[in-house]
């Protein structure tokens, strides 16, 4: 097994407010995507860390990576991305070299993941799984409505059992074969995949989850990088 990761870091993050895209945004005085970068070159499983950057931002990246400290074997390239997520990973797959069997990818978003959850979903690709998802249960009870928008009263339709949702995260693991195929057959119709798993689903192939971790949250709105800097704060402590 030889392993990539391809981190998608082209979206402009309208959820977080005006700035920079957000993977260039400031954590604990790197940008979010040199930690991301940083999280996936820890696992000596990952042999190359693929970039997607925003569509013309590729050589500002670039230069972002070369002027921070990654760990010393850290292999890199960086691609420019698309409009949407499945297309940035999309365009990340087509930059990896024909050694690689498994494939990681995971959220530039989702910069403090620790090291331990990557090795698990890498060991779990490895072990046969073909499409591993790191997740967690949820806090909240769950409703399904019908969606109003506005602000107006939402009817309820349902409220499914916590004790069977889970949360998902990334890195999400992936028999490069399999990946590689949702995306050349759901990819290009479909829509409706928020995720790579979700795609591989579509093709009816089995996806397993593995213990997801608490610190591999999703900065998306202004309070998440609150948080953010809060736990790396304590672990520098
Ligand atoms: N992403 C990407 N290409 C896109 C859109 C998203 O590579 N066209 C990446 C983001 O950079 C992020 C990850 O997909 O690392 C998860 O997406 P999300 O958290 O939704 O980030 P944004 O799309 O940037 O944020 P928003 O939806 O608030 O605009
Ligand atoms: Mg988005």
């Amino acid at each position: 097994h030889r392993t990539a990761a391809v981190i998608p870091a082209a979206g402009r993050g309208v959820r977080l407010g005006p700035g920079a895209p957000k993977a260039l945004r400031a954590l604990g005085g790197a940008p979010m995507l040199v930690h991301a970068v940083r999280a996936m070159a820890a696992s000596r499983a990952v042999e190359l860390v693929v970039v997607v950057a925003p569509p013309d931002g590729a050589p500002e990246v670039r230069n972002l990576l070369d002027a921070h400290v990654l760990p010393e074997r850290t292999d890199y390239v960086v691609v420019p991305g698309g409009d949407t997520r499945q297309e940035s990973v999309a365009l990340g797959l087509k930059a990896l070299p024909d050694t690689i069997t498994t494939v990681l990818v995971h959220d530039a978003a989702r910069p403090l993941v620790p090291v331990d959850t990557v090795d698990a979903v890498v060991e779990a690709v490895r072990s046969g799984a073909q499409a591993v998802v790191p997740a967690l249960p949820l806090a909240d009870t769950v409703k399904q409505v019908e969606p109003r928008g506005g602000g107006e009263p939402e009817p309820v339709v349902a409220t499914p059992d916590r004790s069977t949702l889970r949360a998902v995260q990334t890195p999400q693991g992936f028999e490069r074969g399999v990946l590689q195929l949702a995306h050349d057959t759901v990819g290009s119709v479909g829509e409706g995949a928020t995720d790579c798993a979700g795609m591989v689903e579509q093709l009816g192939s089995p996806v397993v989850v593995v213990p997801g971790h608490e610190e591999a949250f999703k900065v998306t709105r202004p309070l998440d990088l609150v948080l953010a800097e809060a736990v790396l704060a304590r672990r520098r402590a």
